[in-house]
């Protein structure tokens, strides 16, 4: 049996419901290529397009068989389009919103549009710039592309006539004056990412959203490359490596994504609590709005979802267990985000986010308040975001053969991060099942980091580590049926310290 780095996500993405809405006979199926509605006036991007005034050019002006639309049995480079067309889901972007889970959101939610003329749906499902550009234009078109190269690489417009002349030794600086998105650089990489997987100002899944049926966002970076189909070049002399393109990438990409998926969160914590005064003025009209959520707070998208989410038992493990610095009852802020934030700027910065002006613990006692104060929120949120930000751009990197500066943990580091996210474990499991999962998914990421940089297969499962986290990521699986843990307490938890434990004594 092979390792199989998939399976993180089929953990946790099944549907949401399994609720069947039956379409009304005779309604449209097929998308209109051209939807100017209302709700379009009120849309704002996320941050790639707010940033850069992308315009997009479409998926069209990529996929010439001479340009990105080649065969992949020729190689990768050329086929990009072709991979991405068959293999990506992103592609499916947009069709997703006419299918019967998105009409049954569209229903409960009674929103304003169908989902697939929702700005709402739209940021995240076909980013495309709605807002008049600069000279005044509104572009609508290429909806129907989903997320297509240009929510990655940035909008075309700009640079579609440039890049053609570009080669290996083309700056980077010289790229993004176009509007290219260097997605080469991890921490971009993962913003990128970030801005639809876990959301941004105007790109935002809150939990109205959730229970009319949306599967959960919870974003870990590694896992997320790992189960996109390659369109990058991979030497084949790093075949043993699967997805990455330079040494212990994964590993990389594991911590980088950590602190840039926590910066994002918190941008669309202080957008949410910055939106909050205006809570009371907003007044429904029984129709949900196709552009815009609603400003909602406190936003228990942000919060433990099995916090609320759970069975009651008698005994109870969570009493058992203790509420870790807060009342019983309160809420558990950032279960998702952040128990592994701290081991990565202890390790590589030799710096403590939990102390502070910037501590996220006194913001997790904040945010477990039923109604947390909005404004102490946002100081607080921005301090431990600016310093997120500052840890980002630090973090260690050298210089590679093409002189440019790139993330790259030496094995050392790598082994420091992994034991002492394995040392770290057992408190963090004896939380809740986010904390487990995501020590899971480092473990994973840094153990393959790891046997990458000492060129070994990193999908082996005659390793050791590699076997026992086979073993977690069973207890781990939601059941069949299910869209929570069956069962996540004292007994999985004891069984899951127990293989921590094996893991730990199996370090290399
Ligand atoms: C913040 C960005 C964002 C917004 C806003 C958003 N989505 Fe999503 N949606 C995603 C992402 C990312 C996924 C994939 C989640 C995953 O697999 O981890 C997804 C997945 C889905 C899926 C499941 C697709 C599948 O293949 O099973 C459906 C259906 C869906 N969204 C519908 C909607 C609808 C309808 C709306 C508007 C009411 C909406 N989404 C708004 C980002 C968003
Ligand atoms: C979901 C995000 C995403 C989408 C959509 C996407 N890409 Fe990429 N692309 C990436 C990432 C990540 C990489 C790997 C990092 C890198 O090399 O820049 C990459 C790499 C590439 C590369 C190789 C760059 C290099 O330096 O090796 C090309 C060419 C490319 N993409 C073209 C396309 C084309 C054409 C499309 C549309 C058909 C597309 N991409 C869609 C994220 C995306
Ligand atoms: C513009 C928004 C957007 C961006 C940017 C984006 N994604 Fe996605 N991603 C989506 C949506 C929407 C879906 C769900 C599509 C579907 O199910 O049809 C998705 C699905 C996925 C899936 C499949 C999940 C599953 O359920 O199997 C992976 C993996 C993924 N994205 C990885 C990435 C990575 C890695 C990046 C950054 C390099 C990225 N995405 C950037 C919107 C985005
Ligand atoms: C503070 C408590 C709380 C938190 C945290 C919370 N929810 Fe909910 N959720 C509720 C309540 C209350 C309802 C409404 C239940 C009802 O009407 O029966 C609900 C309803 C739902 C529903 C629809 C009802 C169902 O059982 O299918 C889903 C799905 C859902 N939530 C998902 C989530 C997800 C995913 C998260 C985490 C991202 C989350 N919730 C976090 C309180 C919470």
């Amino acid at each position: 049996m092979s390792w199989n780095r998939n399976i993180p996500l089929l953990i946790t993405l099944v549907a949401t419901t399994t609720i069947v809405w039956v379409a009304r006979s005779g309604s449209a199926v097929e998308p209109r290529q051209t939807v100017v509605p209302s709700a379009f006036a009120t849309a704002s991007t996320g941050r790639i397009g707010a940033k850069l005034d992308a315009v997009f050019t479409g998926v069209g002006s990529c996929a010439a068989s001479n340009c990105h639309g080649g065969n992949p049995s020729n190689g990768i480079a050329g086929a990009e389009y072709s991979i991405w067309v068959q293999q990506d889901k992103h592609a499916e972007g947009y069709s997703v919103l006419l299918n019967d889970e998105s009409k049954q959101m569209a229903k409960l939610l009674r929103l304003e549009t169908p989902a697939h003329e929702a700005a709402l749906c739209l940021n995240c499902h076909s980013p495309q710039r709605f807002e008049p550009t600069p000279t005044g234009e509104k572009i609508h078109g290429h909806l129907l592309g989903g997320v297509s190269c240009e929510a990655c690489h940035g909008g075309a417009q700009g640079w579609l006539a440039e890049h053609v002349r570009w080669t290996d030794s083309t700056r980077v600086e010289d790229k993004q004056r176009f509007g290219f998105v260097d997605t080469d650089e991890l921490w971009e990489r993962a913003k990128v990412c970030a801005d639809c997987h876990v959301g941004a100002p105007g790109r935002d899944v809150n939990h109205d959203l959730y229970a009319a049926g949306h599967p959960r966002l919870f974003f870990e970076f590694s896992a997320f490359m790992a189960n996109m189909p390659i369109h990058w070049e991979v030497a084949s002399s790093r075949e043993r490596a699967d997805w990455s393109e330079r040494p212990g990438i994964e590993a990389d990409t594991w911590a980088v994504g950590q602190l840039a998926t926590a910066e994002a969160a918190l941008d669309l914590l202080i957008y949410r609590a910055e939106r909050s005064e205006t809570q009371q003025d907003f007044k429904f009209t029984g129709h949900y709005p196709a552009g815009q959520v609603p400003p909602v707070w406190p936003e228990y998208a942000e919060t433990g979802c099995f916090a609320c989410h759970h069975n009651l038992a008698s005994p109870s493990w969570r009493q058992e267990r203790g509420f870790a610095g807060r009342g019983p009852g309160q809420y558990p802020w950032g279960t998702w985000t952040f128990p592994l934030v701290d081991i990565v700027t202890k390790q590589t910065l030799q710096r403590d986010v939990k102390s502070g002006g910037h501590s996220v613990t006194s913001l997790q006692s904040l945010m477990a308040e039923s109604l947390p104060n909005a404004k102490e929120v946002v100081t607080r949120g921005r301090e431990l975001q600016k310093f997120l930000q500052e840890a980002g751009r630090d973090f260690p990197r050298s210089k590679n053969s093409a002189g440019r500066s790139e993330v790259m943990l030496s094995l050392e580091q790598v082994a420091a991060l992994r034991n002492a996210v394995a040392a770290a474990g057992p408190g963090v499991v004896k939380e809740n099942w986010d904390g487990a999962t995501q020590v899971y998914l480092a473990l994973a990421a840094l153990q393959r980091g790891h046997r990458d940089l000492r060129e070994l297969p990193v999908s082996d499962s005659n390793d050791p580590v590699l076997k026992s986290l086979i073993d977690l990521r069973e207890l781990l699986e939601f059941p069949a049926d299910r869209d929570s843990p069956e069962d996540y307490s004292s007994t999985p938890i004891q069984t899951f310290e127990e293989t921590l434990n094996t893991i730990r004594t199996s370090l290399d």
